[in-house]
């Protein structure tokens, strides 16, 4: 065998042999570095006769081509070797839940929270989501509902009103173009019947705004309306929505309600509903105790609404409620203090709001 032939397989099998990249660069460094084998014998092809590098030259070169080849070959083999040993080693259980990071991913608001918590429930009920502004016309807040025009409501240590526009068509008093920002959310009922045809089925939660400010009452709080409008919807569909509503959102099995006469202009007749709780050294509990609490307001709606908006109270009839929804976010999450929901202070926020990406559904267990 020539030496040529001798040093190919050895260094062939040298390659073949390298367990991991050290041992195969050792080998390159062998054959093809400074002092390399393939190396040296490719400068003896200078003192070569041009006959002798005739034949030697392209048996040398093709020496070191093949040796190149190989080491590369090998190279990227190992290179594969490795990634497949660390793919099999580093497992990563993708059914692992979410690494947690507290602050930094944010919060939801525990008022957005009960937003989508009551809308899952009313939504499997088969209610539809309406909106109004929170700017709203005088007509639509209180004219068009019912209210008459020296009500209480009107008044303004009550409602924020923006100035009188002028206007040459309303009459003195009527008061059609005076703004105010809307003191429920009951004038989207009437946005929604004059738009919407009955059978009518929408909840409506919103902002809405009043001049009051202690510890259970701020200048702008939340309310989610209701509103059904058909042939024949009567207040015993009312009690039993709002029951299923109680026992979802509170998440307990029973709960006891109690309705009492009451007055609002646009429902006839009307009534307010109290829930079963008990008080227990300032905390309230659902579902057991001898105790009540009111939680909104509800009535058949008043023919002169249905008239108001072009409705005839012979063939259709509804009812309505309105429901605060701070009072219940603060009763069921047990929140004392209405006040800090809206200042801003991302360590009540992180103390009281909860996880994004973590959706109430009814399905889910509406709060985890
Ligand atoms: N709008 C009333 C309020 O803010 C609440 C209310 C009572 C709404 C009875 C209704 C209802 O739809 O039927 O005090």
């Amino acid at each position: 065998m020539t030496d040529i032939a001798q040093l190919e397989q050895t260094f062939l099998s040298d390659i073949a042999a390298a367990q991991d990249e050290a041992a195969l660069e050792a080998v390159r460094v062998a054959a093809l570095g400074r002092n390399g084998s393939i190396t040296a014998l490719l400068k003896t092809l200078g003192g070569m006769t041009p006959d002798e590098r005739r034949v030697q030259g392209p048996a040398i070169n093709g020496l070191k081509d093949r040796v190149s080849a190989a080491l590369a070959a090998r190279r990227s083999a190992l290179k594969d070797a490795a990634l497949d040993a660390r793919l099999n080693t580093e497992t990563v259980d993708v059914t692992l839940p979410l690494r947690e990071t507290p602050g930094e991913a944010g919060r939801v608001h525990p008022i957005s929270q009960v937003m989508d918590e009551l809308t899952a429930i009313f939504a499997d009920m088969g209610f539809a989501v309406a909106e109004g502004p929170d700017i709203e016309t005088d007509d639509y807040n209180f004219t068009k509902l019912n209210f008459p025009e020296g009500h209480p409501a009107r008044d303004m240590h009550d409602t924020f009103y923006f100035p009188p526009k002028p206007d040459p068509r309303s009459e003195p008093g009527a008061g059609g173009s005076r703004m105010l920002l809307r003191t429920h959310t009951s004038p989207v009922q009437i946005r929604t019947m004059l738009k919407q045809k009955p059978p009518i089925r929408v909840i409506i939660p919103g902002r809405t705004y009043r001049s009051d400010s202690d510890q259970t009452h701020t200048p702008m709080f939340h309310q989610v309306e209701g509103l059904v409008i058909d042939k024949s919807a009567h207040l015993g569909h009312l009690k039993w929505i709002l029951e299923e509503f109680c026992k979802a959102f509170f998440e307990v099995d029973r709960v006891k309600m109690r309705f009492r006469p009451s007055y609002f202009p646009f429902t006839e007749p009307s009534l307010e509903v109290d829930i079963q709780c008990k008080r227990d050294k300032g905390e309230v509990r659902f579902g057991e105790g001898d105790d009540w609490m009111e939680i909104l307001g509800c009535g058949m709606v008043h023919p002169n609404v249905l008239r108001n908006c072009g409705l005839d109270p012979d063939e259709v009839q509804g009812f309505a409620w309105g429901l605060g929804i701070d009072r219940i976010a603060m009763l069921k999450y047990g929140m004392p203090d209405l006040r800090p929901f809206f200042e801003a202070d991302v360590r009540w926020l992180n103390h009281y709001g909860f996880r994004p990406l973590d959706f109430p559904t009814l399905a889910g267990g509406l709060s985890n």
